[in-house]
């Protein structure tokens, strides 16, 4: 039913966890399986994603694409991944069962989602800290304004 390299990704993913100092963060869930994914992007001045990190809650199909999405934009700037499709996970996995298809939608709206949490960032739109760890000491910072 899977490919070996979907197979490899969902038994060892690349860049799984959170990313220290990440600038951009997104989660996005599928409300009809119920799966989570969360995406951590930490982009350089030049606008280069130098690490990448997620956390998924959902299948072994949904751990592979993160983990393939991941690896797809690591070292790319924002523009590329931006271009980043589902299609483009998928074929970098060479293949999904079509009912595990919505798995790599997951990915690219991950990917999305943290893009424009960086851009919202950067606007002064979005909360800094929105994040449940983005490696800023709250309390201490707390401490300071009081
Ligand atoms: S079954 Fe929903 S993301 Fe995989």
């Amino acid at each position: 039913m899977y490919t070996e390299k979907v197979m490899d990704h969902f038994a060892h993913p690349r860049n799984m966890g959170e990313v220290e100092g990440a600038n951009g963060v997104g989660m996005v869930g599928n409300a009809k399986c119920g799966d989570i994914m969360q995406m951590f992007l930490k982009v350089n001045d030049d606008g280069i994603i130098e690490d990448v990190g997620f956390k998924t809650f959902g299948c072994g199909a949904a751990v592979a694409t993160s983990s393939m999405a991941t690896e797809l934009i690591k070292g790319k700037s924002i523009d590329e991944a931006l271009k980043l499709t589902n299609s483009a996970v998928v074929e970098a996995l060479e293949g999904l069962p079509p009912a595990k298809l919505h798995c790599s939608v997951l990915a690219e709206e991950a990917v999305r989602a943290a893009i424009d949490n960086y851009y919202a960032r950067k606007e002064g739109k979005a909360e800094e800290c929105n994040c449940v760890s983005c490696g800023h000491d709250h309390e201490s910072e707390e401490q300071k304004a009081e």
